[in-house]
C-alpha cells in the first residue's frame, strides 16, 4: 500500500485550533485553486484515510467535489466504534470502509442499516493496520491511499513506517498552544537517531501557501 499524507498547517504546524474543533476553519484560508489542488490528489488516490475524531469533530464529507474524478473509498479506523448517527460518511452513499478489530464484530453489526458502510476486520483486540491494508488491497482493490489526519493517526502510521510521502500545505496563520493538534502528535521522539527521516522532493509557492513535498528517506 503506497501512502500518501496531505494535511493542510499552520506556520507552527497545527492543523486545527483547540482540541475537539473542526479544522474547517483553517479550510477557510484556502482558495477555490488550493482546494482544486488538494482535491485533484484525492481524485488520483483509490482511498482517502482519516482519523475517527476527524470524523467527529469535522463531519467531513472527503469528496474530490472541486475536480472531475471518482470519489476515492473512505477509510476510517476505530477502536470504539462510535460513529456519530448524523455522520456524512454514513448517510451519503458513497463507499466507506471501518477499519477496526476482530472483537468488534458483534458491535459493527448496529451499523448495518447504512448500505454503503463496509468493515474490514483486523487485529485481534488492537486494530492492525497491516493486515488492514493487506485486506483492502486484495478485497477491495485499494493500493494507493491519501492520508489526511489528525495528529493522533498520523503518528500511529508514521511510526509505523507506513507513510510514503508528505505533502504539507503551509498557511501563514500562527496558531500555538501547547495542547493544540500538530501534523503529527503521539509520543514523539527523544533524539535525532529516532525521528523518521524524509527527503525534500519539491517546494512550490501556491499565492498564499507553500507547498512542501517529501518522501520517506
Ligand atoms: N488541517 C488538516 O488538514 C486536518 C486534517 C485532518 C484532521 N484535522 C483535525 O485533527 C483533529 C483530530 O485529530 P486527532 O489527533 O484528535 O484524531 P484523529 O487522528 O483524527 O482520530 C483519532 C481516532 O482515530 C482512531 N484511530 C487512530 N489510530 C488508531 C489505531 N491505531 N487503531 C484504532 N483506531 C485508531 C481512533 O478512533 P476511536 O476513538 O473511535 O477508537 C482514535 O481515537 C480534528 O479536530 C480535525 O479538525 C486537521
Amino acid at each position: 500500500m503506497k501512502i500518501k499524507l496531505v494535511s493542510e498547517v499552520s506556520i507552527d504546524g497545527k492543523i486545527t485550533f483547540g482540541e475537539g474543533t473542526s479544522s474547517k476553519d483553517l479550510f477557510s484560508l484556502l482558495t477555490t485553486e488550493d482546494m482544486e489542488y488538494i482535491h485533484e490528489i484525492r481524485s488520483k488516490a483509490d482511498g482517502i484515510l482519516v482519523g475517527m475524531n476527524t470524523i467527529r469533530n469535522d463531519n467531513p464529507s472527503l469528496t474530490c467535489r472541486y475536480v472531475e474524478g471518482k470519489n476515492p473509498i473512505r477509510i476510517v479506523p476505530s477502536n470504539s466504534l462510535e460513529i456519530p448517527e448524523d455522520a456524512t460518511i454514513l448517510n451519503d452513499n458513497i463507499p466507506t470502509i471501518i477499519i477496526t478489530p476482530e472483537t468488534n464484530k458483534e458491535a459493527a453489526k448496529k451499523y448495518a442499516k447504512y448500505q454503503s458502510v463496509n468493515f474490514v476486520f483486523a487485529g485481534e483486540e488492537k486494530l492492525d493496520f497491516a493486515v488492514a491494508f493487506s485486506k483492502l488491497e486484495k478485497q477491495y482493490n485499494i493500493h494507493t491511499v491519501m492520508l489526511e489526519g489528525g495528529g493522533t493517526l498520523n503518528w500511529n502510521l508514521i511510526d509505523k513506517d507506513m507513510v510514503n510521502e508528505i505533502t504539507v500545505i503551509r498557511l501563514p496563520i500562527v496558531i500555538g498552544g501547547k495542547n493544540n493538534i500538530s501534523l503529527v502528535d503521539g509520543e514523539g521522539y527523544g533524539n535525532c537517531n529516532l525521528a523518521k527521516k524524509f527527503g525534500l522532493k519539491g517546494v512550490e509557492f501556491r499565492g498564499n501557501v507553500i507547498i512542501g513535498n517529501y518522501v520517506k528517506a
